[in-house]
């Protein structure tokens, strides 16, 4: 089992931390429907706490994740002009990683309702800040959008890379 990355292939850790946060932030990003189906229930705000709870595992993870690429070389991603597309796109889904549990953070602070992790307070419940309620709403509102397209052009991308040019480029994340 090879924890750290190769060139020529992610090590198991990364692989981890990539397929888990990726699967908590497609469910994260599957709320606004889920809520939809439990709306002006009690489950709507057992629902919107677990939400919040992931959402602040994902940013723990994220940092996890940040330093462990410092410590890891990484597998060699694409070269020449693709390199730069690749670099961006992921950079890209990365400053939404952390935007999307900022904005989430600053949008609970406002509403005055606070947070939890699993029941520890982080953020106690107060009187509502309109700024932060609104700026906050705004971006986590704009983020999930940008977020979607963002992932539809990294999956069609993994999948253009399986299917038409038949590389190895899907295989070294699994
Ligand atoms: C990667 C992380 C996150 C993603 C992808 C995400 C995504 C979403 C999405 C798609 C919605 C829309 C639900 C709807 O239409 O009702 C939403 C709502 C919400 N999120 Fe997040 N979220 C994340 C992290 C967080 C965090 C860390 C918090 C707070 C600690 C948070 C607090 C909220 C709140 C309070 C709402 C309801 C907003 C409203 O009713 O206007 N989110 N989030
Ligand atoms: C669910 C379907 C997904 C598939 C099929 C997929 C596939 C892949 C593949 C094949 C790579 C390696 C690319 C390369 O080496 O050039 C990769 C890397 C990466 N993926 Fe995904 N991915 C998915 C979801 C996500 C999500 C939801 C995120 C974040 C929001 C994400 C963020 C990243 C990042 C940042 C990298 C660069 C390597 C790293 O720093 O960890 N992926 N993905």
């Amino acid at each position: 089992m090879q924890l750290m990355d190769t060139s020529t292939r992610y090590g198991v850790t990364t692989r981890l931390i990539h397929w888990s946060m990726a699967l908590l932030i497609l469910g994260m990003l599957a709320t606004g429907a889920v809520r939809e189906l439990v709306e002006h229930s009690p489950l709507e705000r057992e629902l919107m706490a677990y939400h919040k709870s992931i959402g602040m595992a994902i940013l723990a993870l994220l940092v996890l994740r940040v330093i462990w690429r410092r410590f890891n070389q990484g597998a060699a991603v694409a070269s020449g002009a693709e390199r730069i597309w690749v670099k961006l796109g992921h950079g890209a889904l990365y400053l939404m990683m952390l935007l999307m549990p900022a904005s989430g953070l600053l949008l609970a602070w406002g509403s005055g309702h606070g947070a939890s992790f699993f029941g520890l307070p982080v953020i106690a419940p107060g009187a509502k800040l309109e700024w932060a309620h609104e700026l906050g709403e705004e971006m986590h509102e704009v983020g999930q959008f940008l977020l979607w397209a963002l992932i539809a052009g990294h999956v069609g991308a993994a999948l253009y890379h399986r299917f038409f040019k038949r590389d190895d480029v899907m295989q070294r994340m699994l």
